[in-house]
């Protein structure tokens, strides 16, 4: 194969690719498979040469490949890569097969409220979107969700909102504790942002197991592009770090093609994870919304967030990670995708139907139609269809086992 130049668009410069550049990727992937980790520069190769192969990190920076003779796209170069990427998929998969075999596990997400105090350049329901048509659920729905979900066999309820301080703790301790003693073979996972460590400790003794907090890019820089001042990084991450001093089994993760991403941007979300080592890893690719100021940043790839979350597998092998629903949303087959690139669980919504469409983070999502029931026997058949099964557990994080 000859030697090409592509223009890496997250970077901005020429990646050199040839049969070495092939090499080497397998290389590496053998490598995170065997230590579960690689240095900065090594991350930054994979990334790069896929991303150079693939249209990098946008939808709509799809056709901007450059090619050094006659500036299209080198098909045989691209079908090299999809064979790396696949490479890697079956070592992903083989590694979330040895820890949860062909199981997938459900979470029951309820958005019970989409007010927020933030104001998240990206997200849909931040404080300044005066469209957003807000609500919240009273004590007496979401317990109604959680009983609609056990009987479809959800072991674990996922209670995610914006930044609503109109819930205090007590009203929160109150929730999380009625859910637990009604169901007690069943997990709490909150996913409502940033509160004190007092806050955290109350939600833990009153019952909740996990917590939902992705730090969004571990690059103080982007972080800056992507938040308002009064939000910073060293204060999410001092949240994850709290939470998991007091016991939680905790989630973090980032958006894939969020604006101004660079792929050294993308290393250093590797780094922090793996320096961080959480039981759960949420990476969704970024989806504009239109009453946001990011409205018309082109979103995510799927074949991107593909690739990180087998990178994310060998790094994190006992990790639960979802298939997201922003996946299934840029792509029809984005939740089956994720799991055969080594994604084991799936959050079907459980909030009722009128307030689906309320809780926007990003245009177009799906499943905002449908009855609980329904989405929990479409993904069912779903996920039959690639061979692996829904399992009514807890779905926990299992120890990490010998090489
Ligand atoms: N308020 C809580 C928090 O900050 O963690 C939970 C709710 S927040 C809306 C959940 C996640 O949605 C965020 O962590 C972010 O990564 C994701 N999100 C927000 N806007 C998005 C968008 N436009 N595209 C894709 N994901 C988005
Ligand atoms: Fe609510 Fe970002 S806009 S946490």
């Amino acid at each position: 194969m000859g030697l090409k130049i592509y223009m890496n668009t997250i970077t901005g410069t020429n990646v050199k690719t040839d049969v070495n550049t092939l090499k080497r990727m397998k290389y590496l992937i053998d490598k995170l498979y065997e230590y579960h980790k690689l240095e900065a520069d090594e991350f930054a190769f994979l990334l790069e040469n896929h991303t150079a192969s693939t249209g990098v990190s946008s939808i709509a920076d799809k056709k901007n490949y450059t090619d050094d003779e006659n500036n299209t796209n080198d098909k045989n170069y691209t079908d090299e890569i999809e064979s790396i990427s696949q490479y890697l998929f079956e070592k992903s998969r083989s590694v979330a097969q040895k820890y949860y075999s062909n199981k997938i596990y459900i979470r029951g997400l309820i958005e019970f409220t989409n007010y927020c105090r933030n104001d998240c350049y990206y997200c849909g329901i931040r404080r300044s979107n005066k469209k957003a048509d807000r609500y919240r659920l009273s004590f007496d729905e979401i317990l109604s969700c959680c009983d609609k979900g056990y009987a479809l066999g959800f072991r674990t309820f996922v209670l995610q909102g914006g930044e609503d301080l109109s819930y205090s703790d007590d009203d929160m301790c109150h929730i999380i504790y009625a859910i637990k003693s009604k169901y007690p073979d069943c997990a709490v996972t909150l996913s409502i942002g940033e509160r004190s460590y007092e806050s955290y400790l109350k939600y833990y003794k009153a019952g909740a197991d996990r917590y939902l907090l992705r730090h969004e890019t571990a690059s103080p820089t982007h972080y800056r592009l992507l938040h308002p001042k009064n939000q910073t990084l060293a204060n999410r991450k001092q949240c994850l770090y709290n939470l998991k001093e007091i016991g939680y089994q905790v989630g973090t993760g980032f958006m894939v093609g969020s604006p101004y991403q660079t792929t050294r941007d993308i290393v250093e979300d590797l780094l922090f994870i793996k320096e961080f080592n959480p039981h759960m890893i949420g990476i969704g690719p970024f989806i504009p919304h239109k009453d946001t100021p990011f409205f018309n940043k082109p979103a995510g790839t799927l074949e991107l967030t593909l690739f990180l979350i087998g990178i994310l597998r060998l790094m994190v092998p006992n990790a639960l990670i979802p298939a997201t629903t922003a996946l299934a949303t840029i792509h029809p087959q984005g939740r089956e995708k994720g799991i055969l690139a080594g994604a084991n669980v799936v959050m079907p919504n459980l909030s009722p139907v009128h307030v689906r469409k309320k809780y926007t983070l990003y245009d177009n999502k799906i499943c905002t139609g449908e009855e609980a029931a329904e989405c929990r026997f479409c993904l069912q058949k779903r996920i039959e269809s690639i061979g692996y099964e829904i399992v009514v557990d807890r779905g926990d994080c299992k120890p990490i086992l010998p090489s």
